[in-house]
């Protein structure tokens, strides 16, 4: 077992941010060689039970942060390399720039470089765990499933889909794409901590047939998650209204087809309406919030006043290389900003602790990975970050005089990057 002396940031069942200044974390390996949290709270309150027992390890780490680490609940790992394109809008910026580049990942050796590196940017970063697209090429799955591996890491993955509107270089077969999904489902779900998602790239992109595929493979694999993009951009919506003339909306036409669902991602979910909404909550499916990529291809914005009343699940996330940044602190940052101009009318504003929710145990939950990670309360499985708040001259001036959580914790998201991760602990680390 491992003690760590530290501040202590976890997250109560109802999202509030649980705070030690002189906490105790305890971790210890189970039966698969998995670290958990085995005790975390006041360092008072826990240390005679723990300090100076037979094969405890004890690490003090004074003027240091102890918090989960992030989840990013929607990123494209191949277009690490795309970031900064720029476009007048989405559909431009796919043609132009996105799917030219995705064609280079049917080269096993060019994916294996790019996975390598992206894995080791999103610990560098302090993300553990990431619900990530990969491109058309199943062989792009065995990249990053093998680079996830490697490092121990949580990451859940799957093999793009996309049968037309999509060039030479990037467009699957109907069939053979569905039976590539299968088949990487069978080599990677559940194998150490890997999971698949079903990935149609958006509606646009995928045939009814290729469509049918996905929801019957989604039902098949009742554990395995679904990731798509939805209502990102009103050029998209206006397409998919001419595609799919026989649904309600854009969402419906998942619904239509059996891809919402638990452990179903919807990634951006800006232009929904009230129905939308109520199909979000009631399925169970998630919305991915990508402020960053938002405003970089000047989307939209996601309505938390409305995703709130219909009760939806929701995350945040990088959506690189549309979005801007690994860092969360970036992300987190954005959401406060875009929500400033979103809220404010209402006098509202998003506060620290659930920004910060929303990239770890808020994330989680999306992906029905509650009690598993992001969070450390007991039980769950030890990914976190150790962080230092005086980081950089200004931060440490900034974060030394905050007088409460919230203003700590603003600090950190205001003015911070990767400089704040010193860091990355993750529960199965070979
Ligand atoms: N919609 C379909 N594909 C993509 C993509 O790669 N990025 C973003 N942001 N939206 C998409
Ligand atoms: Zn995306």
């Amino acid at each position: 077992m491992k003690i760590y002396r530290s501040a202590l940031l976890r997250f109560a069942d109802d999202g509030q941010a649980v705070y030690d200044s002189d906490g105790l974390l305890a971790v210890a390996p189970d039966a698969q060689g998995v670290q958990r949290v085995v005790a975390a709270g006041s360092w008072q309150a826990l240390a005679p039970q723990y300090i100076d027992r037979e094969g405890v390890q004890r690490i003090d780490l004074p003027g240091r942060l102890l918090a989960p680490g992030f989840v990013d609940l929607h990123i494209h790992y191949p277009q690490t390399d795309v970031i900064g394109a720029p476009a007048s809008g989405l559909l431009p910026w796919l043609e132009n720039y996105t799917f030219p580049h995705e064609s280079r990942f049917a080269d096993r050796a060019y994916a294996d470089g790019v996975a390598d590196f992206f894995m080791d940017e999103l610990l560098r970063n302090g993300v553990t765990t990431a619900l990530a697209f990969a491109t058309s090429h199943p062989t792009s799955v065995d990249a990053i499933m093998t680079a996830a591996r490697q490092r121990g890491m949580r990451m859940i993955a799957g093999k793009v889909l996309q049968d037309r509107n999509s060039p030479d270089g990037v467009r699957d077969d109907t069939e053979q794409g569905l039976i590539d999904t299968e088949t990487l489902i069978q080599r990677w779900h559940g194998v150490d901590r890997l999971g698949y998602a079903i990935t149609p790239r958006f509606a646009p992109t995928s045939t009814d047939a290729q469509l049918r595929g996905a929801g019957e493979l989604a039902a098949r694999y009742g554990d395995v998650w679904i990731q798509s993009h939805v209502a990102e951009n009103l050029d998209e919506v206006a397409w998919v209204k001419q595609l799919f003339p026989e649904s309600r909306s854009y969402l419906a036409v998942y619904d239509d087809f059996g891809l919402m669902r638990e452990r179903a991602v919807y990634a951006h979910s800006i232009w929904l309406d009230e129905t939308d909404r109520k199909l979000m909550h009631d399925t169970r499916s998630a919305a991915a919030i990508s402020p960053t990529s938002n405003q970089f291809l000047a989307s939209g914005y996601f309505d938390y006043i409305k995703a709130d009343e219909a009760g939806m699940l929701y995350g945040l996330a990088s959506d690189v290389g549309g979005g801007m940044s690994f860092s969360p602190f970036r992300t987190m940052q954005a959401a406060y900003v875009v929500g400033r101009e979103s809220l404010a009318k209402q006098g509202l504003s998003l506060a620290p602790g659930h920004l910060w929710w929303q990239h770890t145990a808020g994330a989680a939950r999306a992906l029905g990975l509650q009690g598993v990670i992001g969070n450390l309360q007991p039980g769950c499985e030890a990914d976190f970050v150790v962080i230092n708040p005086g980081c950089t001259p200004l931060l440490a001036r900034k974060t030394g005089e905050a007088r409460n959580l919230d203003e700590l914790l603003f600090a950190m998201i205001i003015l911070g990057d990767d400089r704040l991760i010193e860091q990355t602990i993750v529960s199965q680390a070979k």
